[in-house]
């Protein structure tokens, strides 16, 4: 049976400083320009994942002597002084693009026969742009299984460097690794690039590394790297934290309106992966920067256009949050991911697809349309790929039965991502710290009512229910035959009309909790609730009433937007039209299932389009799609939530 991760929402904002792993970009080139190196390097803040074990259990089989200390996240790593000796070797890099990309170039310089290999998944993957350049330099490398893919034989007798061309448009690792090995080759190296290389910046880390080891890398044009032959001395390294692992943690805080910092970031950080926090900034979210830490503060979410061919490792991420934003969002320049731990753009489509979110694949990336209404709890097929598991994971942070199939996918890069994750988690506020308000928000038929009502019996909480107060307006309104379009004389008529709701709604004196709910009343009702002046007046009241009764269970369209937007959950409720129309079907006489299918759709069209206070789901609330739930199921899963977030 398939491992499966169950997401819970959190239903409030994820607020903390995670411990984020160390970046495995940085650590697997450290590992190996240390292990090329002369004398003792020492790294500190270096992963510990499948992939840098993978580069570790690499460079010691190459006669590298590592020792860790008992976290595994500082190594004195003595290095082989260039060199490079082996018979019969067989290199197994695991599932790890960075090792087999980086490796296959520095082994074609040292002498005898080795076999580089890895995971089915990376024999998957393409290397023959890297092939054609080492057969160019005169290496003799043979592919065991199928052209272009690992398992590569080596025969390796050195190399005379001279010039080779390369194209970077498949995996910028083609190029990091001639550039890592560069020195060993007798004459040095000029690599020429051939077209524009995606993933830029990690060629510019490949640089910086290399210059941490000792190795000068020139760049006299954009498309040229020129390396002379050399050794790389042995250095003392700090790694800094993984950006694309800091990804998962910023997005969190972008979709939960949280706050979260990552010490050890800043804006002059070696990782491309930093940007995601510019596109956050263009989204809507508050970025602090600090000399030494990133601070990502969650808001609305707008829409827009974003160039991610530098820093594609963050393209799940952005995907996932575009699913809560206010409009379209576009991530171009990504074609290249198809080639990845999986085909990352199909994995997009198809695993935010089956939870309610419209994709269009483009050439190179996605268009997201995101209808938050539509949200909707799936099983989520990870492909295998850690990025995939890592950024849907964070859909379930606010909808419902989110599962994460083979969650242990994660270790590829970082193995405690989901703990991490959990410390995140709102912390509970004590019931008696504010006016404990859940507020329940969701278009008519949603459930909203039913499961409200259930909700506060079931937590002892009073249950407010404020879209009788605007029905109460309305019966008023009929009463006294006082036109409903006549915005002034109707919030004369809210001002004036005395309105209490207990168990009975009475309006004026007298019982009006059938009268609410006619028919009549329901088609005036809309046109009320849009009146800003009606508004004004009323919603202080709604404020008063739950404050003065110390908080509960408070229902409507606003509550987590506008009259309690500080409540301390938030949830809105939706179903499918259909599903909304046979529920009102069910509860009235007077109409058919196509006229109250037609009134649902035109009070969802007032609702959600007036210009004051429309109908939307409120920043970080839990989206609840409750078409295929019973009420019982629905009061009994939100009931677990607000326990999680108050005391007890
Ligand atoms: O939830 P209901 O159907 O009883 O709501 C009646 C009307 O009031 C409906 O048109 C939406 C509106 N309403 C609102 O605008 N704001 C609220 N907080 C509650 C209801």
């Amino acid at each position: 049976m398939t491992d499966v991760r169950v997401m819970h929402p959190v239903g409030g904002p994820m607020i903390g400083v995670p411990e984020v792993p160390g970046s495995k970009s940085q650590t697997n080139r450290a590992l190996l320009c240390a292990a090329l190196a002369e004398g003792t390097s020492r790294l500190s803040g270096v992963l510990s994942a499948d992939d840098t074990q993978a580069m570790l259990e690499a460079v010691v089989s190459l006669g590298a002597e590592i020792e860790a200390d008992r976290e595994d996240t500082s190594l004195e790593v003595k290095g082989i002084g260039g060199d490079l000796r082996f018979e019969d070797l067989v290199i197994d890099c695991r599932s790890s693009g960075t090792t087999s990309r980086f490796l296959l170039p520095v082994l074609v310089a040292g002498k005898g026969n080795v076999t580089i290999d890895g995971s089915d998944q990376l024999r998957s993957r393409p290397f023959d742009e890297q092939i054609k350049a080492l057969r160019a330099l005169g290496c003799s490398l043979s592919e065991t299984r199928g052209l272009g893919e690992l398992p590569i034989e080596v025969v390796a007798d050195g190399v005379n460097g001279a010039k080779v061309e390369i194209s970077g448009s498949t995996s910028s690792q083609f190029v990091s690794g001639l550039m890592l090995a560069a020195p060993l080759y007798v004459g040095g190296l000029t690599i020429e690039l051939t077209d524009a290389t995606v993933s830029r910046p990690y060629l510019d880390l490949t640089v910086k590394v290399m210059n941490d080891f000792g190795v000068a890398v020139q760049q006299p044009n954009e498309s040229t790297y020129v390396v002379q032959q050399g050794r790389y001395r042995s250095a003392d390294i700090k790694i800094e934290p993984d950006a694309s692992a800091a990804s998962y943690f910023f997005a969190a805080a972008a979709i939960t309106q949280g706050k979260v910092k990552v010490d050890g970031l800043h804006r002059e950080s070696c990782q491309g992966d930093t940007q995601f926090v510019d596109v956050l900034e263009k989204l809507g979210a508050k970025i602090t920067w600090g000399k030494n830490s990133v601070e990502v503060q969650g808001d609305h979410l707008n829409g827009g256009t974003f160039d991610l061919r530098d820093f594609s490792d963050t393209a799940q991420t952005l995907a996932s949050v575009a699913a809560f934003a206010e409009s379209e969002i576009e991530i171009k320049g990504i074609g290249f991911i198809r080639s990845k731990e999986t085909d990352r753009i199909a994995a997009i489509v198809s695993e935010l697809t089956k939870c309610g979110v419209e994709v269009a694949e483009t050439s190179d990336g996605v268009i997201i349309k995101p209808d938050k209404w539509k949200l909707k709890g799936a099983s989520v097929e990870t492909y295998d790929d850690h990025r995939v598991a890592m950024a849907m994971s964070l859909l379930g942070l606010r909808v419902p039965h989110i599962e994460i199939r083979n969650p242990g996918c994660v270790a590829k890069t970082f193995p405690d991502f989901f703990s991490v994750l959990e410390k995140l988690r709102p912390r509970a506020i004590p019931l008696t710290e504010a006016v404990a308000v859940a507020a329940i928000d969701g278009p008519a038929g949603s459930g909203k009512s039913t499961v409200a009502q259930a909700l506060a019996v079931e937590l002892n909480l009073p249950h407010f229910d404020t879209g009788a107060m605007y029905r109460a307006v309305a019966v008023a309104a009929l009463r006294r035959q006082v036109d409903v379009t006549d915005s002034a004389a109707i919030a004369e008529l809210a001002e004036a009309v005395d309105i209490k709701i207990n168990e009975r709604t009475v309006v004026d004196g007298i019982d009006a909790t059938d009268e609410i709910r006619s028919a009549e009343a329901s088609h005036l009702v809309s046109v009320v609730a849009a009146n800003p002046d009606v508004r004004r007046i009323l919603v202080p009241r709604q404020r008063q009433w739950a404050t003065e009764l110390g908080g509960g269970v408070m229902e409507g369209r606003d509550i987590g937007t506008e009259v309690f937007p500080d409540a301390i959950f938030k949830v809105f409720l939706t179903a499918d039209l259909q599903v909304r129309a046979q529920r009102r079907f069910q509860e009235t006489t007077d109409q058919t299932l196509d006229e109250v299918l037609q009134d649902l759709q035109r009070r969802d069209h007032v609702d959600s389009t007036r210009e004051d206070s429309p109908l939307e789901v409120a920043p970080g609330a839990v989206i609840f799609d409750t078409s295929n739930m019973s009420v019982e199921a629905v009061v009994s899963e939100l009931a677990d939530m607000f326990r999680l977030r108050v005391e007890g």
